[in-house]
């Protein structure tokens, strides 16, 4: 399973997150990543863990005044994107843009979507998985997998009559082991999930509990 752990802009140590998200990444077969903010994603990638950017934009070098570049996000140590996150929504053609500028920098990407209908939208713009994340459900610690699980069936369905190549994720109030097997049993390759890890009082104990079943 791959586990996305998103910091948003919650106030927990970004460092201290990311590495126990290597360490418990060391001890299983799950593949543990983290995303934290943009200002800290080379502090976070010098713990050698891999590291995520949660937002790329569709530009190019150039006049672009607070943008995010692919380029920029790669050389700080982003070895991946999330793209059109619920929380930094983009239009169709840009979430187009981002995918390809992510591609030319050679960051892997994850384009989120709020249902099915986005889900088959998403993989058919090309990325390597697409997430699907009702908006409703999310910081809630209500999982998608119990609250939602059709959403997570009716997703892979979309996305595999799109692209059967393209992985699909799921996220919103996933926190516990039994939610990310859940997640799996629905047809989810992997999870995304944010304030379980982030605001845990033990982030550690929190990520070690998501592995624990897998
Ligand atoms: O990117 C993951 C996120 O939107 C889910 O948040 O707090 O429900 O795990 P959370």
């Amino acid at each position: 399973m791959f586990v996305l752990v998103n910091l948003k802009t919650y106030p927990c140590d970004p460092v201290d997150v990311a590495t126990a998200v290597r360490d418990v990444d060391e001890a299983t077969d799950a593949r543990l990543v983290v995303a934290p903010q943009a200002a800290h994603l080379e502090r976070v990638a010098e713990t050698g863990v891999e590291t995520w950017a949660q937002h790329v934009d569709p530009i190019d070098y150039g006049s672009n005044t607070g943008h995010a570049l692919a380029e920029s996000l790669a050389d700080a140590g982003a070895d991946g994107t999330l793209i059109n996150h619920s929380e930094r929504r983009l239009k169709l053609a840009d979430i187009d843009g981002a995918v390809e500028a992510a591609e030319r920098a050679g960051l892997e990407t994850v384009v989120c979507a709020n249902n099915p209908e986005q889900i088959g939208a998403a993989a058919a713009l090309g990325p390597d998985a697409v997430a699907v994340e009702p908006p409703e459900l999310i910081g809630t610690g209500t999982p998608v997998s119990q609250a939602d699980p059709e959403v997570v069936e009716d997703a892979v369905e979309a996305a595999r009559n799109v692209d059967p190549d393209v992985s699909v994720l799921c996220g919103a109030g996933i926190s516990t082991g039994d939610d990310v097997v859940a997640a799996g049993d629905l047809g989810a390759e992997g999870v995304l999930l944010a304030s379980g890890v982030a605001k845990a009082d033990d982030p550690r104990a929190a990520l070690e509990d998501l592995v624990d079943p897998l």
